[in-house]
């Protein structure tokens, strides 16, 4: 059983602040650092940290080598990452004295997948691997139509959410994984039991991961018959950076599915890791190796 993430990889340009920059306002930083992120790398790097058998594919662009070069360190196959000459998607994230972030976004090369380079990468994987996207990419629709023709399970977190993922089929989806804003977005409810319950009547196989920040997760897991509601409480550390933060969750709590572990200690374990993660500055450096949960 292996894990597939298609996604992005991106440059961080990280910028320490005061306060969020304001419309007009000319600002200056108290720092700066490059650092690698993107969601897709991100959790690709949970996953491997988590100790799941981990594939990234997707596109690296002029600038950004460093990027697979790190997820192999990591234990993660990059054979399906695919040099194009497209600039290296980037972000250029402040972080305020809070912890708090606001991340500008440039897909760059992400944007660059096409139909061959899927068609390649997914023939690799089938029935039992499991699929892992974000919206950080192109061709999200045609590559979850094909995964799940092949058999895989799919797991879709849509973040940063925009009206492209309208064109994707959740009917095909075995998970969803958002946040509160993400599901209003989707749902049009604040409510998470309203959340579950829209969804539910429209996609009645699709299990659902909503992370609440501070106030925890909710994971309901259903087979269509029977569904299962598990509440996780968040561990209360002193925030230095969430940047990341919903990327550790999600690629610890898929690594505990694909392990076989019970509901409620993947949610434990992908908490536990994610509060980690907020406790350290950066994206993919932030996130921690299971020994250190173990550990703990
Ligand atoms: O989820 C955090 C990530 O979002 C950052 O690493 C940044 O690259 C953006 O994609």
């Amino acid at each position: 059983m292996r894990a597939l993430v298609f996604g992005s990889m991106n440059l961080d340009y990280v910028y320490e602040v005061e306060h969020f920059v304001r419309p007009g306002e000319t600002l200056a930083a108290r720092s700066r650092s490059v650092k690698p992120g993107g969601k897709g790398l991100n959790q690709s790097v949970a996953l491997a940290r988590a100790g799941a058998e981990t594939s990234h594919a997707g596109c690296v662009g002029r600038g950004g080598e460093q990027l697979p070069a790190l997820l192999k360190e990591n234990g993660v196959d990059t054979s399906d990452v695919v040099p194009v000459p497209e600039i290296q998607g980037h972000t250029v994230i402040q972080v305020n004295r809070d912890g708090e972030n606001s991340i500008l976004l440039f897909s760059g090369s992400n944007t660059c997948v096409t139909e061959e380079q899927a068609d390649r990468t997914l023939s690799r994987f089938g029935r039992g691997d499991w699929l892992l996207l974000q919206n950080e990419i192109n061709l999200l629709p045609l590559i979850t139509e094909k995964a799940a023709a092949r058999g895989m399970t799919v797991a879709l977190n849509p973040s940063p959410y925009d009206s492209r993922l309208d064109q994707v089929d959740f009917g095909l989806l075995s998970w969803l994984l958002v946040n509160e804003i993400e599901a209003e977005q989707i749902t049009g409810s604040d409510d998470p039991d309203t959340v579950w319950e829209r969804l539910h009547a429209r996609h009645p196989r699709l299990s659902l991961l909503l992370t609440l920040g501070g106030r925890g997760s909710i994971v309901w897991r259903t087979d269509g018959a029977r569904t299962e509601k598990v509440t996780q409480a968040a561990f209360r550390v002193p925030v230095v950076d969430t940047t990341a933060a919903g990327d550790t969750f999600t690629g610890y709590f898929i690594a505990g599915l694909m392990e076989g572990l019970p509901l409620k200690d993947c949610m434990a374990r992908a908490s536990r890791a994610a509060a980690i993660s907020v406790s350290r500055p950066g994206a993919a450096d932030s996130i921690p190796w299971r020994a250190e949960l173990d550990g703990q």
